[in-house]
């Protein structure tokens, strides 16, 4: 029997050396191993043995069922590491491949307009000042020197909440709770950005809502020349430092006396062209002396202080600047639109 199983080991094993693939090592597995195969059938007849023969034969036999487990395992261990490392091959990532670049915003030309001319007016000692969008009839018209039935009024048609309040139609209503709150000190030196709302149906020129940039400067002997002065620096550093301006006689409420100003159209250096219809000339802003019945209103002895002040349109500027037909590219945000901006 001894010889039975070491002749069964040398068999296992030779055929052993020469399996190819996992399948042929399961059906040797089974062959030799297995319930049926011929270790078992041996190890069940060995209850005919003697009681010496017995423990030596059971030794035997489990050396040979040992020596056949450990070259299966071993097989068994060459496949799984040769599987793994044909899944490894197969998943490989190439990390030298360009990545999708992640999709940036970017900041919107009205806020980067605004961005540059707080800029440029905080470089001239101006601070930044804010007021609410909701706002009184009180701030938006009454202390700028508009009392109720005033035929200005009829200007801006707006958006009224109640009697008493509005979506403000200006940022005029900032100089005042500016100097309200600066209680008659001096320098008051303010631009303030921000949106208006106006009851005007929207074409490529017009928009019910659209931003403002009011500027304000009271202080002793403030004058014209003052205000020419800022404006002309001011667009010289926006539009560039051949830009010039021009002031026309006009008529605000609030300033006295009042200007339109001009800045000589940066597409056609003057010339004349599509943009400013061939004058030469763009409006960009309304401007004048604070009338004093608004800085006595406010608290300012108009006899001892003066100063002056102006309101921008942005998306005028801002369509200025980057050549945009149409107003309402700037609210309807559409990606091919905005995506122009992100590089700027
Ligand atoms: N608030 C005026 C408007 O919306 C613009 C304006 C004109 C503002 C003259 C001013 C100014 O501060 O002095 O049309």
């Amino acid at each position: 029997m001894k010889e039975r199983l070491l002749s069964l080991k040398e068999e296992a094993l030779s055929e052993l050396s020469q399996v190819e693939n996992q399948q042929q090592l399961n059906d040797l597995r089974i062959k030799y191993l297995g319930k049926k195969g011929p270790l078992t059938e041996i190890l069940r007849g060995m209850g005919a043995l003697s009681a010496e023969e017995r423990p030596i034969i059971g030794q035997v036999a489990n050396e040979v069922r040992g020596a056949i487990e450990e070259v299966i395992e071993a097989k068994q261990a060459d496949y799984n590491a040769a599987e793994t490392n044909a899944r490894l091959a197969a998943e490989t990532i190439d990390v030298t491949l360009p990545g999708r670049p992640a999709a940036r915003g970017a900041v919107h030309p009205i806020s980067k307009v605004i961005q540059e001319i707080e800029d440029i007016f905080v470089g001239m000692g101006y601070t930044v000042a804010e007021g609410p969008e909701v706002e009184q009839d009180y701030y938006n018209f009454e202390a700028l020197n508009l009392p109720k039935n005033h035929p200005a009024r009829d200007m801006q048609d707006s958006f009224y909440v109640t009697d008493e309040i509005l979506m403000r139609t200006h940022t005029s209503p900032v100089q005042v709770r500016t100097m309200e709150k600066m209680k008659g000190e001096v320098p008051v030196k303010i631009i303030c950005p921000g949106r208006v709302y106006r009851r005007d149906d929207d074409d490529a020129t017009h928009s019910h809502m659209f931003t403002q940039i009011e500027g304000l400067v009271i202080d002793k002997g403030i004058r014209m020349s003052d205000l020419k002065g800022t404006l002309l620096q001011f667009v010289q550093e926006l539009f560039g430092k051949n830009t010039q301006i021009r002031m026309r006689p006009s008529f605000f409420p609030f300033t006295e006396p009042s200007a339109e100003v001009d800045v000589t159209c940066a597409m056609c250096g003057g010339q004349g062209c599509r943009v400013c219809k061939h004058t030469g000339w763009l409006e960009i802003l309304g401007s004048g002396m604070v009338h004093p019945r608004v800085l006595e209103m406010a608290g300012y002895d108009p006899e001892v202080y003066s100063g002056f002040a102006f309101g921008l349109g942005v998306e005028r500027v801002a369509m200025l600047k980057y050549d945009i037909e149409d107003i309402r590219h700037f609210y309807t945000n559409d990606l091919r639109f905005l995506k122009q901006f992100v590089h700027l």
